[in-house]
């Protein structure tokens, strides 16, 4: 038996993340081949001709599950009953720049798109913000919508989980799948710490298996973190169809059982966190779910000296992109 429609708003519908994420997210990658979905994108109303001709393709892909398309300019009512949100629509930058330069451009849009999600989206919405800086506009919507329990709010820090997944798998000469247990820590940004120390390949510690520290940590740490600035360098755009995949592996880990004892990476809501970092950041963690759309952070993970010093200056970073929009949190 069908079961009942799920609601996917996804905002920069016009941009070029979503020219792929549309059709990947109409195609069941997201919420699989059972599930009937409505699709509702949201761009600025001077793209609107672009969400038409978007609409039109998704028309002609005859999408078995898509049910439902709609198109349009006000936050509201694209925002109506939707059960999953991902939030892409935000400038991207460009070559020489970080992301938090965006923060002036960028953090206002989550003001407006916070409250709207408040207004209108259903309660048990889950809300992924791709849009960057992620962390901190991720930080100003959940603050704008006070209805919306804090911990349905997700930053994305997943592409930097798998770029990190394959360079581990290149270096030990092994499959992607065989790399587990992978922790993005703090900001999605240049301070962000991928974790090697917890890692693992083929259930092993990763330095038991790539003896060799010293290009854990001055090449793989920074590899990650200069990812995204490298294909901006290359393609003179950001990473797009990269961002639409890991958006949906993001959102999907929220909603599916962490298999085995295994856990992803997401930033998340700080408050109540075990590893003592400021209460109220969106700051990447160790996360698992148990299938429902709840996340828990894990607990207990040992951070080495190197690994603590890391975090401190990416949670540092956070505190510093806080104070540069105390006028948009409420
Ligand atoms: P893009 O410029 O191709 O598209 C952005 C779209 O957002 C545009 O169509 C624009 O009109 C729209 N937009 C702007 N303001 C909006 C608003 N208020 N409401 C709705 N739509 C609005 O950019 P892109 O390449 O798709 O990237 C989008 C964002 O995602 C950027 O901020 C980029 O830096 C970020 N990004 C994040 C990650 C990550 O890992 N977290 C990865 C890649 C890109
Ligand atoms: C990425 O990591 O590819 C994105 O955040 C885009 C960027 O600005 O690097």
């Amino acid at each position: 038996m069908s079961q009942p429609i799920k609601r996917v708003v996804l905002t920069g519908g016009a941009g070029q993340i979503a020219y792929s994420l549309a059709f990947r997210i109409a195609n069941g990658d997201f919420l699989g081949p059972d599930q009937p979905i409505a699709l509702h994108l949201l761009d600025l109303e001077i793209s609107g001709q672009v969400l038409k001709g978007l609409k039109m393709e998704l028309d002609d892909c005859v999408f078995p599950l898509l049910k439902e398309i709609k198109i349009g300019h006000v936050a509201e009512e694209m925002f109506g009953d939707v059960h999953y949100a991902f939030l892409v629509g935000a400038k991207p930058r460009g070559p020489g720049m970080e992301r938090k330069d965006l923060l002036a451009d960028n953090g206002k849009i989550f003001v407006e798109q916070g409250k709207a999600l408040n207004a209108a989206a259903s309660k048990d919405v889950r809300v992924l913000v791709v849009g960057n800086p992620c962390n901190t506009n991720c930080l100003i919507a959940m603050h704008h919508a006070p209805n919306i329990a804090r911990n349905q709010f997700h930053a994305m820090t997943r592409l930097d989980q798998n770029r990190a997944t394959f360079q581990l798998a290149k270096k030990a000469n092994v499959d992607t799948k065989d790399v587990s247990h992978l922790t993005i820590w703090g900001n999605h940004s240049s301070t962000q710490v991928p974790d090697f120390v917890n890692a693992k390949i083929k259930g092993q510690r990763v330095e038991k298996v790539i003896n060799d520290r010293k290009w854990l940590e001055n090449e793989f740490i920074p590899t990650i973190q200069k990812r995204g600035a490298q294909v901006i360098a290359l393609r003179g755009k950001s990473s797009a169809a990269s961002a639409a995949n890991a958006a949906i592996g993001a959102l999907k880990s929220v909603t599916i059982a962490t298999p085995n004892d295994d856990w992803f990476s997401s930033g998340i809501y700080s408050e109540n966190n075990p590893y003592g970092i400021d209460q109220d950041l969106v700051f990447s963690f160790p996360c698992r779910s148990k299938g429902k759309g709840d996340v828990e952070i894990v607990p207990n993970l040992h951070l080495d000296p190197f690994l603590r010093d890391r975090l401190e200056t990416s949670q540092k970073e956070l505190l510093e992109e806080r104070d540069l929009v105390r006028d948009l949190l409420p």
